[in-house]
């Protein structure tokens, strides 16, 4: 897919929970590229001292809109949480190979995500109901207020969701979920913390279940310049910038444990 580089401009932006935001943008020219759910954006951080671009998953696109939701970890994304209405910002997109969205009928694919690991989950779930197949996501935190964007998610699918105190849904983690007594999905579709990820995998290991996961591995170029990326996978080290994030779980070493 080929990659562009284009300025977008802030149209608005919400607080979501504690430690996130949400961002919307449009190009300042022209129209978004064609991009897959899974897919990623490196945007250029416009502060002082950050100099490498940051990585964060292509949220939503309605139209010629993109948004993104992003989780205030450091001084990049402060940044990037910080713009307003009418900033501008430059980004490289759209980078990295995403989720399979070309699913044989009829699939009941499982949304997995954990923490802002729910970000890409929400336009491949788009995507899918695009395509007539609607989508569950079983969506996992801590505690309820760390659970985001809930009724985005609503209106594009039916949402399951675990707390590990019982706040909201059933108490416990993602894969203690009792859908995975009732019915077995014909994939999981996951992004969010490594050791979800991980439990995820095994899971879908063992039931027999074809799983994909996104990996967020720290990032430079973006590009597969500079190997920073690399995970282990049964073929070799991989770049999760170009070859990923989206992985089939059966191929990472990382997953098998
Ligand atoms: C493919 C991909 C998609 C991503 N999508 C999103 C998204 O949609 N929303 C979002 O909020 N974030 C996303 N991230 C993570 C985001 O890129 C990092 O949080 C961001 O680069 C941190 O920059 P910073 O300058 O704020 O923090 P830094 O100062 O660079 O780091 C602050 C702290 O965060 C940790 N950290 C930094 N990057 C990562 C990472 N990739 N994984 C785990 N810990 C990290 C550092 O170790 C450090 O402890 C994604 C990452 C990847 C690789
Ligand atoms: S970030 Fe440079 S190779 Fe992946």
């Amino acid at each position: 897919m080929k990659k562009y580089i284009i300025d977008l401009r802030v149209t608005g932006t919400e607080r979501v929970g504690a430690q996130c935001v949400l961002l919307r943008m449009e190009p300042v020219e022209g129209a978004l590229p064609e991009m897959a759910p899974g897919q990623f954006v490196q945007l250029r951080v416009d502060a002082q001292g950050v100099f490498l671009r940051r990585p964060i998953s292509i949220h939503d696109v309605r139209g010629n809109e993109i948004d993104f939701l992003v989780q205030v970890v450091g001084e990049g994304t402060q940044w990037l949480a910080s713009l307003t209405v009418g900033d501008t910002v430059n980004a490289v997109l759209p980078l990295g190979k995403g989720f399979s969205t070309h699913h044989p009928q009829p699939t009941t694919p499982l949304l997995v995500g954990g923490g802002v690991g729910v970000a890409p989950l929400l336009y491949l779930g788009r995507v899918l109901k695009e395509k007539g197949i609607r989508p569950t996501f079983l969506l996992g935190a801590r505690t309820k207020d760390l659970l985001l964007r809930l009724d985005a998610f609503r209106e594009v699918g039916e949402v399951l969701v675990t707390t590990e105190d019982g706040s909201m849904g059933e108490k416990g983690f993602v894969t203690q979920h009792s859908v995975f007594n009732s019915t077995t999905p014909s994939l999981i579709q996951c992004c969010g913390p490594t050791p979800m990820m991980k439990a995820v995998a095994k899971l879908a290991r063992e039931r027999g279940i074809d799983c994909e996961v996104s990996l967020e591995n720290r990032m430079a170029c973006g590009m597969g310049a500079c190997l920073c990326c690399v995970t282990e996978t049964t073929e070799g080290h991989k770049c999760v910038c170009t070859e990923g994030p989206v992985f089939d779980a059966s191929e990472l070493l990382m997953a098998k444990g």
